[in-house]
């Protein structure tokens, strides 16, 4: 897909240009040239790979300005204004760097077409008929310049469209729709006022840069703070290293497989990350015991999902976990716990939690034994399945394998974590001579 785009935009640039307009302003040129390229060099990075500049605003600037023999000088400054740093540090490749001028120049000239396409409603003077030219034009924009964009990170990170869209786009549009009427604002006032009144228009479209870059800190700072949370029971829990953080992994390839909407996906993703969080009230003699449990200890374990969702509840963005982490011991047949739900009562999210639990902890080597492999696996979630799993979603886990491979698990937004025990860390430390030392004054 990428050298089609990139084609077409090389020959969009030569028909604009060859012949040559008469009535080019090219220190107008020049000047939305510099602004685009000073609005280029502050990109934010957006969950799911995304871009988002503030260059949007003044390439439709450019659009809107009539002094710059169009659709010339818009597709020209969209080409040249929108390289960004990180261009020139070969980051992306060469070809990644082509397609993103690529995207801007054909955004830019469907844009033009609708503008001329609607300049005789324009010829009426009408404010309403104004208003719906700038909307239309600026919408075509914006929607060939996304789409494009999804497109190609969907294609580079091997990642639905949907997933790259519900992680960053969608989270902004009203970031990226501003700027459109903020981008004829400056064409009219760099035309009556002058163009260094559009110097003022900086303060808006920063203000729109720092919503996109709160947008990412946010949601790094609660992922890595449901990570903590993860961590904090697995490094408790010697036997499960890493245990939760590839359930999570599992459940929501599960669920992706299942067409679950990428909200969904998350939600099931988050809530794989803490489906033990509880365990952290299970008392650690019965937690760490490396022998059978009996009765009344089995019965205390079994409470950790009463208590994984009491420790979530106060927690306004984990409220929506709750029900999953309550539900992922119970039984599709009914026989579970804690509130022995049964078939569809129980939340989806936990009905595939429990697969990818199960599933997980038969393929991965733990202390006491040794893993039995994803045949031997895949044959015990069938045995179970109607009695303890939701067979819906031992078929999505077999489909997904089959058609992919266990490395349909890796496709996932988590951060990677470095895994280290709390019992590898009192080891580690124990050997430092200067902490003996200290222990033994
Ligand atoms: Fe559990």
């Amino acid at each position: 897909m990428l050298y089609p785009v990139i084609a077409a935009a090389g020959l969009i640039l030569v028909r604009v240009s060859l012949p040559l307009p008469t009535e080019i302003d090219f220190i107008r040129l020049g000047f939305w040239t510099v602004i685009t390229l000073i609005a280029a060099a502050l990109p934010v990075r957006l969950p799911g790979g995304v871009h988002a500049t503030i260059t949007t605003a003044p390439v439709l600037a450019a659009l809107f300005d009539t002094g710059l023999g169009n659709p010339f000088g818009v597709c020209w400054v969209a080409f040249v204004g929108t390289f960004e740093p990180r261009d020139f540090r070969g980051e992306p490749k060469w070809y990644g760097t082509l397609f993103n001028r690529a995207d801007w120049v054909i955004s830019s000239y469907a844009a033009w077409l609708v503008l001329l396409g609607t300049r005789s409603v324009l010829t009426t003077g009408a404010p309403l008929a104004m208003v719906l030219q700038i909307v239309a034009a600026g919408g075509v924009f914006a929607i060939v310049n996304n789409t494009l964009g999804l497109l190609a990170n969907s294609l580079k990170n091997q990642t639905p469209i949907s997933r790259v869209w519900a992680l960053s786009v969608s989270n902004i549009v009203i970031g990226i729709v501003s700027q459109v009427p903020l981008g004829w604002l400056m064409a009219e006032i760099a035309t009556r006022v002058g163009p260094w009144a559009v110097i003022l228009f900086m303060v808006p479209l920063l203000l729109a840069r720092f919503s996109f870059s709160k947008y990412t800190e946010t949601r790094e700072l609660f992922f890595g703070s449901v990570s903590a949370l993860s961590q904090a029971i697995d490094a408790k829990d010697g036997f499960t290293r890493g245990h939760a953080d590839r359930v999570s992994r599992i459940a929501g390839a599960i669920a992706r497989e299942m067409g679950l909407a990428e909200k969904e996906v998350e939600l099931i993703e988050l809530a794989g990350l803490l489906h033990d969080i509880g365990k952290i009230g299970v008392e650690d003699r019965i937690l760490m015991k490396p022998a059978r449990l009996d009765d009344d200890e089995t019965e205390l374990m079994r409470r950790h999902p009463i208590y994984g969702a009491s420790i979530l509840r106060p927690a306004a963005a984990l409220l929506p976990l709750v029900p999953l982490v309550m539900h992922h011991h119970e039984n599709y047949d009914g026989s579970g716990y804690p509130e022995g739900l049964s078939g569809d009562a129980i939340p989806l999210g936990s009905r595939i939690i429990i697969v990818a639990d199960a599933y997980e902890a038969m393929t991965s080597d733990r202390v006491y034994r040794k893993a039995i492999g994803h045949e031997r696996a895949m044959d015990q979630l069938n045995r179970y399945k109607s009695r303890q799993f939701d067979p819906k979603v031992v078929r999505a886990l077999d489909a997904l394998i089959t058609s992919r491979g266990v490395a349909a698990f890796e496709a996932s937004d988590l951060p990677q974590i470095e895994y280290e025990t709390l019992a590898e860390l009192r080891r580690r430390l124990a050997q430092d001579p200067l902490i003996r030392d200290a222990h033994a004054g």
